[in-house]
């Protein structure tokens, strides 16, 4: 695997392998990497020739810089995982380098990236479009590689490349959910729990397989948003932020009867930890 920590030399092994016809494919990162992301790293090792993974933590997409700062970082690990793990090319560059001035772009992206996490987070999404952007921009793939773990940033990524990147051809390809044997989502923010906190945290997927099974046998919108209210607070460690069922394109809120294309998404904290996970209905 070759390390890229600076654009212009990334830019030019990019162009030489273009040159010679091979697929690239794009896996974005903040690190701390795990089997989730390694599972969009096989599906891109398998779709391409080059497998291209970032690993920056993006201060503009935090709106708590507390959040930023106890992010977990161990670049070493996974330098190794991804070595392991057949990526060609990792790219891991500093601030300064993605953000050489301020990026003050505004991204203008509507419903899709104001409801859930963009009404919880206020300026998140923001910042996911400009790393998002500039790595597309950079890598200009034929393939990039996301995670429906965060369902919501692929439909914001989406409307963002169909909004402002116009010129940009490649694929926006949502990949799914990777869960521990006990259902948990793996995130990079399960690290921070302790193991009464891990114990509590299985009741989240718990809660979300019993709400596809409501819905495969008729349950309202309300009876599925009571049932998660009432089920998340039967544990003290947790304490649910919001669930939404949402259209699973617009992500706008759905009510009443439930359609087939519906999302539905949690944020819990689990003590201080923010979990996220979501099920398609
Ligand atoms: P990060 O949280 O590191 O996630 C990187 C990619 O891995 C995202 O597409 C995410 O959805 C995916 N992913 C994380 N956990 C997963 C799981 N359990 N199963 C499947 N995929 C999973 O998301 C980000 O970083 C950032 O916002 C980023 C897009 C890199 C922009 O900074």
């Amino acid at each position: 695997m070759e390390i890229f920590y600076e654009i212009t030399p990334l830019k030019k092994k990019l162009a030489a392998l273009k040159s010679q016809n091979k697929k690239i494919g794009f896996v974005a990162t903040m690190g701390a990497l795990h089997a989730g992301h390694i599972s969009l790293v096989e599906t891109s090792n398998r779709e391409n020739d080059v497998t291209v993974v970032s690993i920056f933590v993006n201060p503009t997409q935090f709106n708590n810089k507390e959040d930023l700062e106890k992010y977990p970082r161990n670049t070493e690990a996974d330098v190794r995982l991804l070595e392991e793990n057949e990526c060609d090319i990792a790219f891991i560059p500093t601030v300064s380098e993605m953000y050489p001035t301020e990026d003050t772009r505004i991204f203008e992206l509507g419903s899709v990236a104001e409801v859930m996490e963009g009404k919880y987070r206020p300026g998140h999404f923001n910042g996911v479009c400009q790393i998002v952007s500039k790595l597309l921009d950079i890598i200009n793939p034929d393939n990039a590689y996301f995670g429906q773990k965060d369902y919501q940033q692929i439909a914001v990524v989406r409307a963002m490349v169909k909004k402002y990147m116009p010129k940009f051809k490649g694929n926006i390809v949502s990949c799914p959910i990777k869960r521990e044997t006990d259902g948990l989502a793996l995130s990079s923010r399960n690290s921070h729990l302790n193991d009464e906190q891990r114990q509590s945290a299985v009741l989240i997927s718990k809660t979300l397989f019993k709400v596809k099974e409501m819905s495969d046998k008729g349950a309202t919108q309300k009876e599925i948003t009571d049932f998660v209210k009432k089920n998340i607070a039967t544990d003290a460690n947790l304490c649910l932020e919001y669930v939404e069922i949402a259209d699973k394109d617009t992500l706008l809120p759905i009510s009443g009867d439930l359609p087939v294309n519906a999302v539905v998404c949690v944020t819990v904290y689990d003590g201080s930890t923010r979990l996220i996970d979501n099920i398609l209905l």
